[in-house]
């Protein structure tokens, strides 16, 4: 078999060496760049993470502001793309959508696909970052028939997403600044999480040397899954489905008993065997968000709330060392802002689209890179001889 070890899942292999995330997962820690997650979620907003994440260090006003120039002279796509949508069935999946359309745009941006040009791939970064909320956007718009809203670069990163979201041509759209902040925190405690599976698609797309366009599209086509940013989504339907406090016994027992192969939806995670402390954060916001809405008691955060109490105490779940993730509460506030479920994994994808050009910067930089090549351990058939189809029975 030659000289090399079976890892399935890769639980014990480091498949690159990184300066961006810092996680300790016995410890519930995540640090961007050395600084704590509570922090930046706390007193920054998304695009100064973005810019830590990217280029290593906190932004000076200057630039800031110069970022901040760069990001929004590219938030509008071309025209052209915009009729590139009309090509999809109008009940799409917007994952599917985006799938696509962040794939074809190589096919519209071919003066930054060069990778060995280092400003090309800057152009391309900014582009990713400022053109996502657009796509994701334009995604749901389609979804649900509306027309597209153009990007307004007057406002934040994330009231500009709200608005291109939830505004219509017929009624005047003004932002709450207290939704917008909440839509910001979701994507900085999303923006990365170091080799997770679709970080490592990344890079492993990136590593024959594609375009970064087609890197983030795999990494969004990984993404989808619901063991990965599935997970919102299938979360949210899990605590309809539960719909309840009082049924939450009984389903425990459900996903406890192992012939079910039902799980615990945002619970649990390969590295946190700890609270997750994007989880934390995430219940705050959701008590914030259906505050200002004045949503009281919601059914389905008393349902999470009791679930969680419940799973925590629980010795299958305790033994596991089985965790509320970053998903566990993030839907309910989207749902709240307005977002069906549909849309979960697209925002999760927007945030990580930052993570995800990190990691591929970091590796492009990296002077001894390679294309990764993973080895297997061969059991299928041994050495046979091709037999003519008529003389098979
Ligand atoms: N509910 C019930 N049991 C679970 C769960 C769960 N959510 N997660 C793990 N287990 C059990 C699993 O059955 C196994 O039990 P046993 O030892 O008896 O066979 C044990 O815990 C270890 O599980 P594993 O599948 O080997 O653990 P993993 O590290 O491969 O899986 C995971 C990590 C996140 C895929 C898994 O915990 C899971 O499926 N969670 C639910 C989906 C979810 O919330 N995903 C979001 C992760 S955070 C955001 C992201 O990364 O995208």
């Amino acid at each position: 078999t030659g000289a090399f070890t079976f890892d399935p899942g890769f639980t014990s292999t480091a498949s690159c060496e990184s300066k961006i995330t810092y996680i300790d997962g016995d410890e519930g820690v995540l640090l961007y760049r050395g600084y704590p997650i509570e922090q930046l979620a706390e007193h920054g907003d998304f695009l100064e993470t973005c810019y830590l994440l990217y280029y290593g260090e906190l932004p000076t006003p200057s630039q800031r502001k110069e970022f901040d120039k760069n990001i929004t002279y590219h938030t509008m796509v071309h025209e052209q793309m915009t009729r590139f949508f009309q090509g999809f069935r109008r009940d799409a999946h917007p994952m599917a959508v985006m799938v696509a359309v962040v794939g074809a745009m190589s096919a519209f941006y071919h003066d930054s696909t060069d990778i060995n040009d280092a400003r090309q791939r800057e152009i391309a970064s900014h582009r990713m970052i400022a053109k996502l909320p657009t796509i994701a956007a334009m995604a749901y718009k389609y979804h649900i028939g509306q027309p597209f809203v153009y990007p307004q670069n007057s406002l934040s990163y994330s009231a500009n997403f709200l608005r291109m979201c939830f505004a219509v041509p017929c009624e005047e759209y003004v932002v709450n600044p207290i939704l917008a902040r909440a839509m910001d925190r979701i994507f900085i405690l999303h923006a990365d999480h170091e080799q997770n599976a679709s970080t490592s698609t990344v890079r492993l797309a990136g590593s024959s040397g594609a375009n970064p366009f087609a890197c983030i599209a795999a990494g969004i086509a990984c993404l989808w899954g619901p063991a990965h940013g599935g997970a919102n989504e299938a979360a949210l339907e899990m605590l309809k489905e539960i719909g309840d406090p009082a049924k939450v016994p009984e389903f425990i027992a459900k996903v406890k008993d192992k012939t079910s192969h039902i799980r615990l939806m945002g619970f649990g995670h390969r590295v946190y065997k700890n609270y997750d402390p994007r989880a934390k954060i995430m219940q705050k916001t959701a008590h914030e968000v259906l505050t200002e809405l004045g949503i009281k008691d919601d059914p389905l955060l008393e349902v999470a709330r009791v679930l969680e109490q419940a799973a925590l105490s629980d010795p299958y779940f305790i033994e596991r060392k089985l965790y509320p993730n970053v998903d566990f509460y993030s839907g309910i506030i989207l749902r709240a802002l307005g977002f069906p479920t549909s849309m979960f994994t697209v925002l999760f994808a927007l945030a990580r689209t930052v993570g995800w050009i990190s990691q591929w910067k970091e590796m492009i930089e990296d002077p001894n890179q390679k294309i990764g090549r993973p080895r297997q351990l061969y059991t299928g058939a041994p050495r046979r001889d091709y037999v003519p189809v008529t003389q098979r029975g």
